[in-house]
């Protein structure tokens, strides 16, 4: 039987702050751990378009996409930012392919919502490369860029980095999801991170506003995958070896103070 998979969505937040993030998931993977890395990408998305004098808007953590954004957001996340993190991952002695969701028919899409354009909702996820490339060692890179069809025509859609991880992590039936962001966890209502939440917890936190941008895709994410997956946790990503610890940790039974873990029961 394949080794179950740990799913961990990298945020563009904290990318290039010069984590550990990267070290931490090559001396894993050389422990034998089965890795996939969903990234993200927001910041260096809306620098692009910056350069580019192209305006952008985001509606509860997702980016509006027009097709001008679209051809931006696939050439930041699916080359830049994933040709780097595979660069940087292989520096370090660690084995990456970099792929995006419409590579081997990953993340099929269609459209969320008319007002936000080229943004995709997943319909259907075919694991296959990610498996082929675990059985062979490889840590699957993946850029969230989708594709689906709107109006007859099949065509790039923009999936947020939260979203492609949460259905990747269902689809694997992952042992675990991990978010590493610029926060240290979901914060309750006076600024502090909330250790534990179950479904019905996290569904609050969205609606009661408490949590809302970049949280709310985490939130959602976490809800599906929970539909297969143990447990999700979302930990501070600026932290120097969170990664390692959150996994390695779990494994001796210590228990984690930072961070929030949220469970399916
Ligand atoms: N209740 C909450 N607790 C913690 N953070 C929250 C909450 N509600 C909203 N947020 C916001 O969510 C942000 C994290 O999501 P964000 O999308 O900015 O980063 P990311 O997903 O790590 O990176 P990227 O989108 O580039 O992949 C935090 O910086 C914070 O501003
Ligand atoms: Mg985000």
């Amino acid at each position: 039987m394949q080794k179950k998979a740990i799913v961990v969505k990298i945020g563009g937040s904290t990318l290039g702050n010069r984590d550990t993030t990267l070290e931490d998931l090559v001396e894993l993977q050389k422990q034998g751990k089965s890795l996939v890395v969903v990234h993200g990408g927001a910041k260096v998305t809306s620098e692009w378009l910056a350069r580019l004098s192209i305006p952008t808007s985001f509606v509860d953590g997702l980016r509006v996409t027009d097709a001008e954004t679209l051809k931006v957001v696939a050439a930041a996340l699916g080359g830049l930012v994933n040709k780097e993190l595979v660069v940087a991952i292989q520096a370090l002695g660690g084995k990456a392919v970099g792929l995006s969701g419409c590579d081997g028919n990953l993340l099929w899409a269609s459209v969320k919502s008319p007002e936000m354009g080229y943004v995709g909702e997943i319909v259907a996820v075919d694991p296959t490369p990610l498996k082929l490339l675990l059985n062979a060692g490889y840590m699957p890179v993946v850029a969230p860029i989708s594709f689906g069809s709107v109006e007859g025509r099949v065509t790039l859609l923009n999936v947020n980095g939260d979203t492609a991880a949460g259905e990747i992590a269902a689809a694997l039936a992952a042992e675990k999801l991990i978010f590493l962001t610029d926060v240290d966890g979901i914060h309750d209502g006076s600024e502090r991170a909330v250790q534990k939440l179950n479904l019905a917890g996290a569904k609050d936190m969205i609606a009661s506003g408490i949590a809302f941008g970049g949280m709310i895709p985490k939130i959602e994410a976490s809800l599906r995958a929970l539909t297969t997956s143990k447990v999700v946790r979302i930990i501070d990503g600026r932290v120097a070896h969170a990664l390692r610890d959150d996994i390695t940790g779990q494994a001796r039974q210590i228990v984690k103070s930072g961070g929030t873990t949220i469970v399916s029961e």
